[in-house]
């Protein structure tokens, strides 16, 4: 009992009094603290609490790094259930041996053959200096699971110290990573070693801090100011997701949108290619107006996040005409197809709300592979088949109206404002294209063209056409936009879809 006793206290107080310090003038919390924050208190249940690695020369037990670097466990989320490891900076820099790595894998284990949601809390040096080949394998055992799991149940991941080398890969396989200003850093070769390959001089917040992987990189997902802040952020996150990918994701009561949308009449300026904030439209039409947004500071020019209808979650995709007028590049396609993925691995309904005047033209987008990354935009809502409500604002032109949720990607519904555009191409190229002859020789060549642009627009350039064909379900009255989306639901949320068996599809990376 004394041993069990001395053994516990020995694991709880981890790299001891003074690493503990230290973690706190960082302003850094610990593990356990960190344990605390995130989950319902007293519900956390340790497990792995003796693992050790090695023995001594006299064949005892090592124990100089206790628990490993690592605490791992089970505990609950607003009474829902969820796995977790937290590294432990205090023990050995929180680095990754053997032990370490076997315990990590023990609560991705349990959490895929349980179905429920894996958090990893990372901070930690990386590899183990001193266990060589036997810490790399270590990685190479969470990477598999990591993959295993992938689309079986969520996995976060909350980066709050240090996370280099090809340590970052395993949060970089996990669905969502949080990072936190000034506190976090991810990068696989830091600023000594690119100095020495490269001459090039950076600091390590430049490179691979918070704010560099939300806006620049898109390795993160979500920026937090504090470790507080972003463990609050998880537990918001949880409240949207299923545990797994066989159960739905959990029910809230119905809201009514706190701001008032009979303004949605009046949201889109009369100009065509005036820009507004699609948030704004967003948030007149969800659950108590509340919109819980991913990727917030990367590609802003297309919008993804979590909100509810009548209760249900749902999966929100937007072009945002406040960004590069809401075109389609490279990085908002791998931001939407990312989110659409998701959303189809975990029961997740999408509703999508267009205005897109096309994938943005240049030659270094298309020296960059927009066509590749694109296609996976088409590839993402084609190959979903979790319910698809698609709402046309705006401008839907080209091959970015057919990406964007279409009927023909196989969209259960599909609506559109009177103000819609469908067509192949704004009114202004088209014009230039068809009537070519004609403005060359007229007297006053803008004149004549704006009145063609006009006219392209009521003829080619309106919903009733594609809404004469069936592919635009209905068009309704901006004011009308939540009855119909919540209709909507409640018409395919029941949705069942079977395709023809197949290893995997080859969705272009
Ligand atoms: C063993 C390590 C360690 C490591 C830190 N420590 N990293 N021990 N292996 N990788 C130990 C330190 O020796 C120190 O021990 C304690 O942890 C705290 O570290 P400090 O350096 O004092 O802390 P700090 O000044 O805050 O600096 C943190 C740090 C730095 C930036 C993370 O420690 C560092 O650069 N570590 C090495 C990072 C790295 O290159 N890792 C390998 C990445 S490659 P004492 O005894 O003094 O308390 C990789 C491959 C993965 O991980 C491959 C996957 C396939």
């Amino acid at each position: 009992m004394q041993l069990l006793q001395e053994r516990r206290r020995l694991v709880l107080s981890g790299g001891g009094e003074k690493k503990i310090a230290e973690q706190h003038q960082k302003g850094k919390l610990t593990a356990r603290e960190r344990i605390d924050l995130l989950l319902d208190e007293g519900s956390f249940v340790e497990l792995g609490t003796f693992v050790q690695g090695g023995l001594d020369d006299a064949g005892n037990l090592d124990i100089k790094n206790p628990g490993e670097g690592v605490v791992a466990g089970s505990g609950t989320i607003d009474g829902r259930r969820v796995y977790l490891f937290a590294q432990d900076f205090t023990v050995a820099g929180g680095s990754l041996g053997e032990a370490h790595a076997r315990k990590i894998c023990r609560v991705l284990d349990l959490a895929g053959q349980n179905g429920v949601p894996v958090i990893g809390l990372n901070d930690s040096g990386g590899a183990r200096i001193q266990e060589g080949v036997c810490a790399l394998n270590g990685y190479g055992e969470i990477f598999y699971r990591n993959m295993l799991y992938s689309g079986v149940v969520p996995q976060i991941s909350v980066i709050m110290g240090p996370c280099a080398g090809g340590a970052a890969y395993s949060p970089a396989l996990t669905d969502f990573v949080f990072m936190i200003k000034q506190k976090s850093h991810m990068f696989i070769t830091g600023p000594q070693v690119i100095k020495a390959a490269t001459g090039e001089s950076i600091t390590m917040e430049e490179l691979g801090g918070a704010v560099t992987h939300n806006s620049t990189s898109g390795v993160a997902h979500f920026l937090a100011a504090s470790e507080e802040e972003g463990l609050k952020q998880v537990r918001a996150l949880l409240g949207y997701l299923p545990p797994n990918n066989l159960d739905d994701p959990p029910l809230a009561a119905p809201r009514d949108p706190e701001l008032d949308g009979e303004e949605l009449l009046g949201i889109i300026p009369g100009d065509s290619d005036k820009p507004y904030d699609v948030r704004e439209v967003i948030r007149r039409v969800v659950d108590g107006s509340d919109f819980f947004e991913v990727h917030a500071h990367y590609a802003r020019n297309a919008v993804v996040g979590f909100a509810r209808l009548t209760g249900m979650a749902v999966g929100i995709v937007a072009n945002q005409p406040r960004v590069k007028a809401g075109c389609l590049d490279i990085d908002a396609s791998d931001k939407i197809a990312r989110f659409v993925r998701f959303c189809d691995a975990f029961n997740l309904p999408l509703v999508t709300l267009v205005d897109v005047p096309g994938f943005l033209p240049g030659v270094e987008q298309e020296w960059g592979g927009i066509i590749r990354h694109g296609a996976k935009i088409l590839y993402a809502y084609a190959e979903a088949t979790v319910p698809k409500i698609t709402l046309v604002l705006r401008k839907a032109y080209g091959g970015a109206y057919i990406a964007m949720g279409s009927r023909a990607l196989g969209a259960d519904l599909c609506l559109a404002w009177p103000s819609a555009e469908i067509a192949v191409m704004g009114p202004e190229a088209a014009v230039q294209i068809i009537h070519r002859r004609e403005l060359e020789s007229a007297a006053e060549p803008e004149k004549l063209q704006r009145e063609l642009a006009q006219g392209y627009r009521r003829r080619f350039a309106n919903p009733y056409i594609a809404a004469a064909r069936g592919w635009i379900e209905e068009v309704i009255d901006p004011r009308q936009t939540r009855e119909y989306l919540c209709r909507a639901m409640g018409m395919v949320s029941q949705k069942r879809v079977q395709r023809p068996p197949r290893k995997h599809g080859n969705i272009p990376l």
